[in-house]
């Protein structure tokens, strides 16, 4: 979708900026380019609409060298969202939406329609903020009409530069995953900048590490932080990278382990008598539809005498995440709940438990999965098993 051939930038007064970059971003992809400051990103993504032209090679947008085609009509179809978030004062949030349809010539009812279908989509009720001015806004606010204004005109390609630089950590993390839960409605392909680690990794389909100037790793995040190629990528990626391989590899039902199971609906001694008879002293509490309620000890049961049933003694579980969430939300909700395990739900249905010890598994083998070409001991898992 976006392709970039042997693409340097020479400014005039003679900063060679990126030199010789080829990467290629697929059609619905979410790429990041992530270094530290200086290093070229905001070049490279400005070549892509043309806000800035290349001094040699060439990139293409959907099979077209774009140096041949209109730059207006080019930036109709990518969608640009900048940290600055460059809204104009004096227009509403509606107006401000409604920017771009209205530059292509929407009818002005359809382009304030569109505008505010997109700001609900971004979580922004229209009919209280689409009157606002952007200085009536929060920070984060801002960032979303930015986002909803680049969604606008329903552009295949979005560019993202540094989009939740400005904002506080927390509100960053929340606009983050509301990016990536829309994203996986839209299917846009995205160049998203960042010179933050965390975000590249968190956010990116696949990341491309820069240098200076140059692209040193292009891949998915599971990849950079399990096998950097270069030094230089393995001290960016920071030294705890296995501690961030957490939040990039997902739990998944061969990691589970199948618990003892008692029903709400069962009498509790004969829940109890069979639980005993396998040794186990608490079993995973299932309703008849075979959804999570919670969990009950073995003896408790046993201590309950006739007439009461497990849901009498049962307790609800709280700590509990979704197949295919990643391990960090496992991890997390352990601590959280100072829990031994935490359950795994396939929709409502419960799939079974992981535990420390499978967590860590699963983070060996997608270390060595990823790995060829690095010594184990270069791979830093050990902290997580202690933690
Ligand atoms: N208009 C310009 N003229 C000269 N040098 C520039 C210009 N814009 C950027 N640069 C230089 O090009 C390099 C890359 O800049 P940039 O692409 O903005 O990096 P990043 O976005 O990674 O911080 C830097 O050394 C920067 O100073
Ligand atoms: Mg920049």
């Amino acid at each position: 979708m976006i392709r970039f051939e042997r693409v340097s930038k020479v400014y005039p007064d003679g900063t060679s900026a990126v030199d010789g970059l080829s990467f290629e971003v697929h059609e619905g992809e979410l790429v990041t380019l992530v270094g530290p400051s200086g290093c070229g990103k905001t070049t490279t993504m400005m070549m892509v609409n043309r806000l800035i032209e290349p001094t040699s090679g060439r990139i293409l947008v959907d099979g077209e060298d774009i140096a041949s085609l209109d730059p207006v009509k080019l930036r109709r179809r990518i969608g640009y969202v900048i940290q600055q978030v460059g809204l104009f004062p004096h227009r509403t949030v509606l107006d401000n939406t409604a920017t771009v349809p209205a530059l292509v010539g929407w009818k002005r009812a359809k382009a304030r329609a569109r505008a505010a279908e997109l700001l609900d989509l971004v979580g922004l009720d229209p009919k209280v903020f689409g009157s606002r001015y952007p200085a009536q806004l929060s920070g984060g606010q801002r960032q979303r009409v930015g986002v909803a204004r680049a969604l606008a005109a329903d552009p295949p390609v979005l560019l993202m530069d540094e989009p939740f630089g400005a904002v506080d950590p927390v509100v960053r993390e929340r606009l983050q995953n509301e990016f990536l839960s829309l994203q996986a409605t839209v299917r846009k392909t995205v160049l998203l900048v960042t010179h933050d680690i965390e975000e590249a990794v968190r956010m990116g389909d696949r990341m491309a590490v820069y240098g200076e100037g140059r692209i040193e790793q292009f891949d998915t995040p599971a990849a950079v932080l399990g096998a950097p190629a270069t030094p230089y990528v393995a001290q960016f990626v920071g030294a705890d990278r296995g501690l961030k391989r957490l939040s990039v590899t997902t739990v998944e039902e061969a990691d589970l382990e199948q618990p003892p199971l008692a029903r709400l609906d069962e009498v509790a001694e004969v829940a109890a008598a069979r639980l005993r008879e396998a040794g186990a002293r608490w079993a995973v509490v299932l309703n008849t539809s075979g959804e999570l309620h919670g969990w009950v000890s073995t003896e408790e049961l046993s201590l309950s005498g006739t007439p009461a049933t497990v849901a009498d003694l049962a307790r609800r579980m709280e700590a509990w995440v979704p197949v295919g969430a990643p391990l960090k939300q496992a991890f997390s909700e352990m601590l959280q709940y100072d829990a031994g395990w935490v359950a795994v739900l396939d929709g409502s249905h419960f799939a079974g438990v992981l535990t420390p010890a499978k967590l860590h598994e699963a983070l060996r083998r997608s270390v060595d999965a990823d790995a060829q070409g690095v010594g184990r001991d270069e791979v830093e898992f050990d902290s997580v098993a202690d933690a």
